[in-house]
């Protein structure tokens, strides 16, 4: 036992108050070391090679994709694990998501990670797939979306989509832009969903 004033070590660790605020400084220091960087670093703010903005019926399937809330089941970031490449494909790189706001990463994995799932399946299959899961896997306990195949994609919307997701740094032509409800015209949300799925991970060869 010490029988001298405290000093050094001692002091932090019999003082509550020092304790709080060294500990706030030290977190809030590594923190701002590892966390600043980030948004300054070519490769996680620079699109990878051979990255485009989502046309305009993938980003209308992907706004499906959110609403229907897959991100519940469904993370899209294979980790850098050899357990994880094995299974999905190359492990997801920052410069991937640069146009994805927000981003479907996600954590929680009740069904496989879709990040690598572009041309993993044929479009029939995941029309098949998402009409019923039960007929192609039958073990399966994801839900089925048969409205999708009925609902129609609002062509009205999409310039609007295009414009806003361009003031966030997105590179669309204004030619792209004014063509963009036409491209949707006629597609129902599962047509727009498969676009989405189909082109997933697909920049990183
Ligand atoms: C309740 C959880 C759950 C939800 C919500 C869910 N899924 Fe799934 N999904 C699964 C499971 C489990 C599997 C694996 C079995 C299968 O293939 O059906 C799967 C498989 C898939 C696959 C095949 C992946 C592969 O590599 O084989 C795709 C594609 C997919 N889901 C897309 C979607 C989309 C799109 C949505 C939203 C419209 C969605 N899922 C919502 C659980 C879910």
């Amino acid at each position: 036992m010490a029988n001298h004033a405290p000093a050094g070590h001692e002091k932090i660790e019999t003082s509550n108050f020092l304790m709080i605020v060294l500990v706030l400084l030290t977190v809030a220091v590594g923190g701002l070391v590892e966390i600043v960087p980030l948004f300054f670093q070519r490769s996680t703010t620079q699109p990878v090679e051979g990255l485009k903005p989502y046309t305009a019926l993938q980003l209308a399937g992907r706004d499906v994709y959110v609403r229907e809330g897959c991100y519940n089941c469904h993370s899209q970031m294979v980790r850098p694990f050899r357990a994880e490449t094995l299974r999905y494909g190359p492990y997801s790189k920052a410069g991937e998501f640069v146009y994805d706001r927000p981003f479907q990463w996600g954590s929680k994995r009740t069904g496989p990670d879709l990040h690598r799932v572009g041309g993993k399946y044929s479009d029939e299959w995941h029309r098949i797939h998402l009409i019923n899961p039960r007929d192609l896997v039958p073990e399966s306990n994801m839900p089925a979306y048969p409205w999708l195949e009925t609902a129609a994609v609002d062509p009205a919307q999409m310039p609007t989509k295009l414009k806003v997701l361009r003031t966030l740094g997105a590179p669309y032509s204004d030619d792209e832009i004014a063509k963009a409800g036409d491209e949707v015209k006629g597609k129902t949300e599962l047509d727009a969903v498969v676009a989405y799925l189909q082109v997933l991970g697909t920049a990183v060869k």
